[in-house]
């Protein structure tokens, strides 16, 4: 049985703060509820809202790191550093890490083996463009994303990887993939990680549906045999859009 994970991207919103105050009233709506949730704020936001959710079950997360552990890399935030606030948690692969940013597979790739290496986990966002999924590419997408993503990466490893699919022409506009093309996504990587690891690999991972989840459209989507959690971004700045994605069994 794979445990619902939901997870929250603030992306460049909530100062420390906000992100605080937030993240306490969270904290709070969320008591006795055994669904498996993150939240990813700011670096910068990051100490305010561990402080805030003290005690509580709710997992921290960074939505980067840099690709060293150390050195002259100005403006990077280094896996040592997120350890060392407590924060195990890591999102890689972001779309708009890829497309604002250039990361590429094999940049990506190392970030992922590095953040392994420390022990910590990693949510490995991957997803095709509009363009590439009308030019038919979804597959060739996918597999490229999730092997290169991937390589290097141990059997025993994959136990500390989530994937979130999130097709980039659904994040942040509205736009969600029908509740069968997300599923279809889902099951061709799950079936890519059988090839590239074992049945058991692919049963067990958690892969995120991402794009435009709303209150409105969670249960559908969740409901889906391959579908095990969600990637959220907007939706998840506010208590009163997040908390109902949470409780989508409710
Ligand atoms: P969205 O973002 O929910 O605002 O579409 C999802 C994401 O980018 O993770």
């Amino acid at each position: 049985m794979r445990k619902p994970y939901i997870a929250g991207n603030w992306k460049m919103n909530m100062t420390p703060s906000q992100g605080a105050a937030f993240a306490k009233d969270l904290a709070k709506a969320l008591e006795g509820s055994d669904v498996k949730v993150m939240i990813a704020p700011p670096f910068v936001t990051i100490p305010a809202v561990l402080e805030a959710v003290k005690g509580s079950n709710l997992i921290v997360a960074a939505q980067n790191m840099s690709d060293n552990l150390s050195g002259a890399f100005t403006g990077e935030v280094s896996a040592l550093m997120l350890k060392d606030l407590g924060v195990n948690d890591v999102i890689l692969g972001h779309s708009e890490r890829r497309a604002i940013y250039g990361e590429t597979d094999e940049f990506i790739n190392k970030k992922v083996l590095l953040a392994l290496s420390e022990g910590m986990n990693v949510d490995l966002c991957v997803g095709e463009t509009l363009e590439e999924r009308e030019a038919g590419k979804l597959e060739e997408i996918l597999t490229r994303q999730v092997e290169i993503g991937l390589r290097g990466v141990s059997a025993a490893q994959m136990a500390n990887i989530t994937i979130a699919y999130e097709p980039v022409w659904a994040i942040g506009t509205g736009k969600t993939a029908t509740p069968e093309d997300a599923d279809n996504a889902h099951a061709f990587i799950r079936t890519l990680v059988e090839k590239l690891y074992t049945k058991g690999v692919a049963e067990e991972l958690i892969i995120q549906y991402g794009g435009s989840v709303k209150a409105s459209n969670v249960k559908a989507l969740m409901s889906k045999e391959h579908i095990d959690g969600a990637l959220v971004g907007g939706a998840s700045l506010s208590v009163e859009q997040f908390l109902p994605i949470v409780s989508f069994d409710k």
